[in-house]
This record gives C-alpha cells, structure tokens and sequence, in this order.
C-alpha cells in the first residue's frame, strides 16, 4: 500500500523502477554555504556514526546508505521502513523540496529545504562532511 510513495520518489527523477539513481543536480551546490543550511537539520541530524542519537537517525556516509534501515534508530515512520532506495545527492535533492509530498507521515518534522540553491547547497556540504570520521567544524 505505502510502497507508491517512495517509488514517486523515483519516479519523480524520470526513473522508474532504478534503485539506484544519480546524476549531476540542476544546481550547483556550495559546500560553504551549505554548512549554514545544515544547521536547520543539526538539531536532529548528527553527521557522525557514534554519536548519541538525537531525534533523527546519524547521517554518516548516508549516501549509498538504503533508506530507513538504521539498525538503532527506532522512530522511523512505516513509509521509510518499508522504503527500498538507497540516498544518492539526486533522490536527496529532490525528496528535500518537500518531505512531506513523498511521506506523508513521516516522523521528520522538517519543512525541508524549499530553495533550489540552498538545497544544492545542503548537499554539497554533505557530501563532504557525511564521509569525515570527525565532527566537522561548526
Ligand atoms: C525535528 C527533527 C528533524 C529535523 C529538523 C530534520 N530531520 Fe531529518 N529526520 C528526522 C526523523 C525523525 C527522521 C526519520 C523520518 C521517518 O522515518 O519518517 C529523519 C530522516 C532523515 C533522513 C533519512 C535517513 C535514513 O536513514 O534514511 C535524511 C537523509 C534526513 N532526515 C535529512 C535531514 C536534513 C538534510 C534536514 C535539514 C534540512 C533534516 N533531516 C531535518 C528528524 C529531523
């Protein structure tokens, strides 16, 4: 029943059927700027592996990572548990524009990053910082 709603997610990027979708983002990102833009998110959002959980799952190394499967994170909505995507800087891109479009109830009470550059933005930054072993610098 729930599973439309992360394949529109896919399909919503032209690709139906493909787990595994990436290409260049419509807008180019700049990491400095999305370091700022990651502050909405931080008070969830841990990017390290160890650290305590917060309100949201860690988003270490979260691209490449299936969705909604983070083994100690128990809050997870049904639409994510049951999601069979892996995070790519698209598929982020595009279900950031507005969250609650692709899971409507999702536990993330995040309006997401509306903004196209800002957005871009956001993911540069966390294509950097989700790969590093430490806290990055705030
Ligand atoms: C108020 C807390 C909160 C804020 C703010 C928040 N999130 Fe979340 N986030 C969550 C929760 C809770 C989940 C799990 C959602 C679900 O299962 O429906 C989640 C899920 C995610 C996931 C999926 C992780 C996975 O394991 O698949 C990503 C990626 C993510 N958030 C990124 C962000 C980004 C980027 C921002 C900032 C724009 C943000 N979040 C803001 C709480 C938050």
């Amino acid at each position: 029943m729930k599973r439309w709603r992360w394949a529109a997610l896919l399909l919503a990027l032209g690709a139906p059927g493909q787990a595994q979708v990436d290409s260049e983002l419509p807008v180019s990102g700049d990491a400095a700027r999305g370091r700022l833009v990651f502050g909405a998110c931080r008070a969830c959002h841990s990017l390290r592996a160890d650290a305590a959980l917060g309100n949201g799952p860690h988003l270490h190394r979260i691209f490449g990572r299936a969705a909604g499967k983070q083994v100690d994170f128990e809050h997870y909505s049904a639409g994510f548990k049951d999601a069979q995507f892996v995070w790519t800087p698209r598929l982020m891109y595009a279900w950031l524009a507005n969250p609650m479009a692709f899971f409507p109830a999702t536990t993330m009470l995040s309006p997401g990053v509306p903004d196209p550059q800002r957005r871009a933005d956001l993911i540069a930054y966390l294509k950097q910082a989700s790969v590093r072993d430490k806290e990055p610098d705030r």
